[in-house]
């Protein structure tokens, strides 16, 4: 999509505004920047056609295109995260209803601070869908919308805002992906292939260097997939890079459970369990577009969890890279295994900060809900910094507890150093602290529970229907503003 000036009034199909419910009540806040375009909002409203309302839009059809009203809600409870959400929904919709073109009116938004930014996001997102293996995309009309013009016009904001949005969809698109064209294998073609386009590092562990490298907890995850497991790591390293950074992404290609196998209703969209992993692409994507100044290291741990004469089994003790060992009571609380592992390696290049991602536990859906995903963090400096990127970019976060002694005394077992699946009750908590023993000594880490954000069965906001990619702008914007 490409984001243009508006100016020499370029013929349009379309013209989209914004409107709080305060600008509803009081027009002369509305740029008149179409000859008589006050007027006729002014109709509408005094006719209750349009309020205003969060989510409401009123389509007007005119001579020569139409008018979208979209309804911001209320001013006090207006925001950038608001205005972002509305605007990919209104777009969305504009580009599905055959128009070409539109002209954004953004000018009595200006007091939002970043305007043009979410601009760029919102336009980036808006015409997303993940329809490649359907040969009749019949659920709604091709997106047409290609050009976007703006009365506020920031190229530089616009375009980080898309580089945003594009690691995001790259993210997505590999997500989406089911899991007999993803695994272990292919993903880390995928890698391979992003490495070369952007001169990243890249180096990939086969079984055989897993097995030199004492990955025991990766090994047994993956054994019991007719397609063995991959550690893949992509460095992107600038001249002088201010920072060290390490991302390690869970990359579970297909979750069943294991022997511990999941019941059908629960194992359905579980090609969504390698999320992290996908995050970790985008995001290393992200940094070469974006040309961030900071050294970027993106581990992606990956393995197919699946039943078979070769998996690994319950009651099985396995023996992590850092030497812990641990009793596997649950073949389905594999994630964090793999995490475990990939922990070690990352945290031996001493970074600044290690922030994993993964789709970890269904307790963590079940405490916040589908919208808002879990912050785990050893160091307040770090989780207010991700807490200020994810109010930044809209996804949100929640700081959960990541110290509790009654929850660390599950993690004991009788017969090995740790078991990997506790109690029900705080399940996320649990899992956190497992991490945990496998982050080296001093080390800032951030621990992102991903569980039921990463995928949605309804389109909203700058979400599809199916792999969302969650916290890649999150991340993105961490890495930014360091
Ligand atoms: N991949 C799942 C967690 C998950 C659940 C992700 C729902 C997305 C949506 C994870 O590997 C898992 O199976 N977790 C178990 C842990 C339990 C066995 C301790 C869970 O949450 O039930
Ligand atoms: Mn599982
Ligand atoms: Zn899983």
């Amino acid at each position: 999509m490409q984001i243009n000036r508006w100016e020499n009034n370029p013929a349009v199909n379309s013209l989209l505004l914004l409107m709080r419910e305060e600008d509803c009540e009081n027009i002369s806040s509305i740029p008149e920047v179409y000859e008589g375009i006050r007027g006729i909002v002014a109709v509408l409203v005094s006719r209750k056609d349009f309020r205003g309302k969060k989510g409401s839009t009123l389509r007007v059809p005119m001579v020569d295109g139409n008018l979208y009203l979209v309804g911001l809600g209320k001013k006090n409870k207006c925001s950038l995260n608001v205005i972002r959400e509305e605007l990919a929904s209104g777009l969305r919709k504009i580009g599905r209803e055959h128009n070409k073109s539109a002209f954004v009116v953004l000018s009595h938004l200006k007091e939002y601070e970043g305007l043009c930014f979410a601009f760029g996001e919102a336009c980036g997102l808006c015409g997303y869908v993940f329809d490649k293996y359907k040969a009749k995309k019949d659920d709604y009309e091709p997106f047409a919308l290609d050009v976007v013009y703006s009365d506020v016009y920031a190229p530089d904001e616009f375009e980080k805002g898309m580089k945003f949005a594009d690691a995001q969809k790259f993210s997505r698109n590999i997500a989406n992906e089911p899991g007999c064209v993803i695994n272990p294998e292919t993903l880390s073609e995928k890698a391979i292939e992003l490495a070369e386009k952007y001169s990243l590092g890249c180096e990939i562990w086969d079984e055989e260097k897993l097995r030199a490298e004492n990955m025991g907890a990766l090994l047994a995850v993956g054994s019991g997939s007719k397609t063995p497991p991959r550690l893949i790591h992509l460095t992107y390293k600038p001249e002088n890079p201010k920072a060290k950074i390490a991302f390690v992404g869970k990359g579970i290609t297909f979750d069943s459970g294991g022997l511990d196998i999941k019941p059908e209703n629960f194992m359905l969209t579980m090609k969504g369990d390698k999320t992290g992993a996908c995050n970790v692409l985008g995001i290393m994507k992200g940094a070469a577009e974006l040309g961030l100044n900071v050294e970027v290291h993106g581990f992606m741990t990956c393995a197919e969890n699946m039943p078979s004469g070769s998996a690994f089994r319950p009651d099985d003790i396995i023996t992590a890279r850092n030497g812990k060992t641990i009793e596997i009571n649950n073949t389905d609380a594999e994630g964090r295994l793999v995490l475990s592992d990939a922990l070690c390696v990352a945290s031996e290049l001493k970074p600044d900060a290690i922030i994993d991602m993964a789709t970890l536990t269904g307790a963590c859906a079940v405490a916040l809900g589908k919208w808002r995903a879990g912050l785990f963090c050893n160091d307040a400096k770090l989780a207010g910094e991700i807490l200020t990127s994810s109010e930044n970019r809209g996804e949100s976060f929640w700081r959960m507890p990541l110290e509790d002694e009654h929850i660390a005394e599950t993690l004991k077992s009788p017969f090995a150093d740790l078991v990997n699946c506790g109690q029900r009750y705080g399940g996320a908590i649990f899992a956190a602290q497992f991490l945990r023993e496998f982050v080296g000594e001093g080390i800032k880490w951030a621990h992102l529970d991903i569980a039921g954000v990463d995928f949605y069965d309804k389109e909203f906001g700058v979400y599809p229907k199916g792999a969302s990619a969650f916290g890649v702008r999150t991340c993105l914007d961490y890495l930014m503003r360091l």
